[in-house]
């Protein structure tokens, strides 16, 4: 039942906006000794390549990441940079890293990390290459309700579902709101796409009325083909670390800037 492929659209314009972000907030998070909890309910592979057939076919990726590198969109000591580098200096000039290799540079050996995925062949490719961390083939939510709050108790959770099914938006308050309640420090963060047909705004306003204090970051864009219904990028995050509101502003002037 799953179809969604995450290589299809690695490094595109909503990946640039989601991984600048949790670039930013674990490199600020692992600033800090105390030790750190890294949770994501939808990891994917890992590891992709924007050379491989799945990146070509879309071309999304050279409008976004290779785009913002050859552009200078981001300068070269942000923490994606800093991540992406060192990435493709072990695994090829064309590698681009998901998220949880994003999360693996900046953990540190002390720091505790669980991934789900459910896709058979993504789960696999991903225990080829996230060996720093734990990994589930479960439904995410179903992973985060059972480790909430994690150990150690500070930590961020990454909850970027594919949204194949109108299911993923009618629960996505609900479950949030339970992890909150379970976890009232986590810094607790939902990538959600922009859609034309408006599908995502019922959860986003459900999601803002619940919890008044977080951060909505929200980027625009042109779509990635005629007729293509994602026109932007949404990062809602409960307990926002201190500083990511500026960081959000300056990613959002690159995008109005495009
Ligand atoms: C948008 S992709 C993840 C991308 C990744 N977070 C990144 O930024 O690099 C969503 C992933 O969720 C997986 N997935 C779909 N439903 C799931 C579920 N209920 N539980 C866990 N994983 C699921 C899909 O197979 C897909 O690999």
């Amino acid at each position: 039942m799953l179809s969604y492929q995450h290589a299809y659209h690695a490094g595109n314009l909503a990946d640039l906006h989601k991984h600048a972000l949790l670039a930013w907030m674990l490199d600020y998070l692992t600033a800090k000794p105390k030790p750190l909890s890294y949770l994501e309910t939808h990891a994917g592979r890992g590891l992709y390549d924007l050379a491989g057939a799945e990146a070509q076919k879309t071309g999304e990726a050279r409008a976004g990441i290779t785009r913002a590198l050859v552009q200078g969109w981001l300068d070269a000591d942000h923490p994606l940079c800093r991540a992406l580098h060192q990435i493709r200096a072990r695994n090829g000039a064309t590698a681009y890293p998901g998220s949880p290799l994003i999360a693996g540079h900046f953990l540190r050996p002390g720091d505790t990390a669980h991934l789900a995925e459910l896709h058979p062949a993504e789960h696999e490719a991903l225990t080829r290459v996230a060996g720093f961390a734990h990994i589930h083939r479960q439904d995410g939510f179903a992973m985060a309700q059972a480790l909430c709050p994690p150990v150690p108790r500070r930590g961020l959770l990454l909850i970027d579902p594919s949204y194949e099914v109108k299911a993923d938006y009618d629960q996505i308050p609900g479950q949030i709101g339970k992890l909150a309640r379970k976890w009232n420090v986590g810094v607790i963060v939902l990538w959600f796409p922009v859609l034309n047909d408006a599908r995502h705004a019922p959860m986003i306003a459900a999601l803002r009325r619940d919890h008044p204090q977080a951060l909505l970051s929200q980027v625009a864009f042109a779509p990635a083909r005629p007729g293509h219904g994602m026109t932007g990028s949404g990062m809602f995050v409960l307990n926002p670390p201190y500083g990511l509101q500026d960081e959000a502003a300056r990613i959002a002037a690159i995008y109005e800037a495009l």
